[in-house]
């Protein structure tokens, strides 16, 4: 037995090395960890057991046969990340690249199967070469296998994916079925075609970083959630995100202890300007509504007139959904109607409630808003709100406009409880517009065309310039001091905890994408 735990003990010291030392040197002095290494950090001490260490390949093309390296590249498995069972694949570049081939792409399934059985998250750790070119078809296959597990996968169990290297190709899409894609900059780059076909087909010249780095696709794409400045940090990243969801579709987010103390906040009644046309920056609503350092921004840097995130709120898991004035007055356009849309759907299918602070003057205009589909992007906030059954609030905090104002979880499309506060302007459209239109001829034959534009938007504002007319008809259900905000929303989700509605019975419905 001593011979063979000893063989056994070679292979494991075998596996464990990878690609071998020189590789890992070269890994390291790129300023990336290995993809033990990035397990080590994220899974509590001593709670991951591997999966499939000692598997390789089955190919002999091009001289695979004499590299079999035990593992194929890619390390998975479970443990516990904050006591809570989570699934993990990270891929080892040290090997071919962390190139993806039948093997590979068997390993990550079998995770990706038992977490969908077990109802657990999948991590994945992605730094790869992509399809492995010796395979040929299989590594194609393989791809399509993993894809076709994150789409059954969706809704279910929560899917993270971190870039923590080169993904490219084919190979972004697996990341991009996941619920939420975290890169790491300077290190990590997402293309489907890199700088030299883009050179060969459209004669651009671009850095891989320019193209596809973290700062690219967190900015211009949007299809980074996260960046985060270093390995490590990313880790901590996934960890705290983790933190806001539940297990699978069928539980509750868990919550953190949470003592009732003084629940008014008058700092929140000095943050909305006299000037309603003067800009103010939402989080301060949002930091000073929610339990103490717990909001979490998601795609912080991209399509700013619009902020999503998970906070607590008297220490359970909610979404928030806030248009954001200190950018673009807070305008809807296509950027920020998608961003929250696919928000409010991760938020819906995972059981977390969503709170939405609305201060919007309407949809954005202009030929490239309508020519890019502002009106099917648009339509995707109304629909995710519409069908989200989870329990949804909604705080006017000022302006609520037009089609804006249904569109932002409006109780005409299912919102359980709507509040406003006394700076609430609830209207078809700003009173200047308002005026100039229904006054246009008594304003054109005035004797003083401006004095009498002022007077009919003064007049225009009276009426609807106020939460009240609102109120008066329900669709506002009370108008609240900004300092009651915290203690009307702790009392009022607790009201909707066992909220349940059924949908029309369906296949599924058709997201106007
Ligand atoms: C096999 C690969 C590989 C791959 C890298 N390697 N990518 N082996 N298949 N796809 C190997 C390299 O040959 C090298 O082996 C080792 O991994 C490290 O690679 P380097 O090139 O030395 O590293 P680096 O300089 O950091 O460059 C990384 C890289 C480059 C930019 C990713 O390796 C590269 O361009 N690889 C090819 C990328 C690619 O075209 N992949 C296919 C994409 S199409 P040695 O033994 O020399 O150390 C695709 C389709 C998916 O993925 C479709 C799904 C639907």
């Amino acid at each position: 037995m001593d011979s063979k735990i000893q063989k056994l003990d070679t292979k494991i010291a075998e596996a464990k090395l990878g690609g071998g030392e020189k590789r890992i040197e070269s890994q390291h002095k790129k300023g990336k960890l290995t993809a033990r290494e990035r397990i080590h950090f994220l899974m509590d001490e001593g709670t991951f057991e591997e999966i499939g260490m000692l598997v390789t390949h089955r190919s002999t093309d091009f001289g695979l046969d004499k590299q079999k390296i035990l593992g194929d590249g890619v390390v998975t498995g479970y443990g516990e990340i904050n006591g809570r069972l989570t699934y993990v694949f990270a891929q080892d570049f040290t090997v071919l690249g962390g190139s993806l081939a039948e093997a590979h792409a068997e390993k990550i399934c079998k995770i990706m199967d038992l977490a969908m059985k077990n109802g657990a998250p999948v991590l994945g750790l992605n730094d790869s070469g992509g399809a492995r070119i010796q395979e040929g078809v299989v590594s194609l296959g393989g791809y399509a296998d993993i894809f076709y597990r994150n789409t059954l996968s969706s809704g279910v169990i929560p899917q993270l994916s971190a870039i923590m290297g080169p993904c490219a190709g084919g190979a972004v899409y697996s990341p991009a079925l996941t619920d939420f894609i975290a890169m790491v900059e300077n290190t990590s780059y997402m293309f489907v075609t890199g700088p030299n076909v883009v050179k060969t087909v459209t004669h651009e010249e671009v850095s891989s970083e320019e193209l596809g780095g973290a700062s690219a696709h967190s900015t211009k794409s949007g299809v980074t959630h996260f960046t985060f400045e270093n390995e490590i940090a990313c880790i901590n990243g996934l960890k705290q995100l983790l933190s806001y969801m539940p297990q699978n579709c069928e539980e509750d987010a868990p919550s953190i202890a949470y003592t009732p103390g003084d629940e008014k906040r008058p700092l929140l009644n000095d943050i909305i300007p006299d000037n309603p046309n003067q800009p103010y920056d939402i989080r301060e609503v949002i930091d000073g509504t929610v339990d103490e350092n717990s909001f979490l921004e998601v795609h912080k840097d991209f399509a700013s007139n619009i902020v999503v995130g998970f906070a607590r709120l008297a220490g359970k898991s909610i979404g928030i959904v806030a248009n954001q004035p200190a950018y673009l007055a807070g305008v809807l356009d296509i950027d920020s109607s998608t961003k929250a849309a696919r928000f409010v759907r991760f938020c819906d299918s995972f059981n977390i409630p969503l709170l939405v602070f609305e201060d919007v003057p309407g949809f954005l205009p202009g030929t490239d808003q309508e020519w890019n589909a502002i009106i099917t992007n648009g339509a995707k906030l109304l629909y995710a709100f519409s069908e989200a059954t989870v329990p949804r609030i909604t705080v006017i905090t000022r302006k609520a406009y037009g089609g804006a104002y249904d569109v932002m979880n409006s109780k005409h499309i299912g919102a359980d409880m709507n509040y406003a506060w006394p700076s609430a302007e609830i209207a078809v459209m700003g009173a200047k517009g308002a005026a100039e239109i229904i006054f246009k001829n008594e304003i054109k034959n005035a004797d003083d065309p401006a004095a009498k534009l002022a007077e009919k938007e003064a007049e225009y504002a009276h009426i609807f310039a106020n939460p009240y007319r609102a109120a008066a008809r329900g669709y506002v259900d009370e108008v609240i001091r900004p300092d009651q905000t915290r203690e009307k929303l702790i009392k009022a989700f607790k009201m909707l905890e066992n909220k349940a509605v059924t949908l029309p019975k369906k296949k599924h419905g058709n997201i106007p994408l």
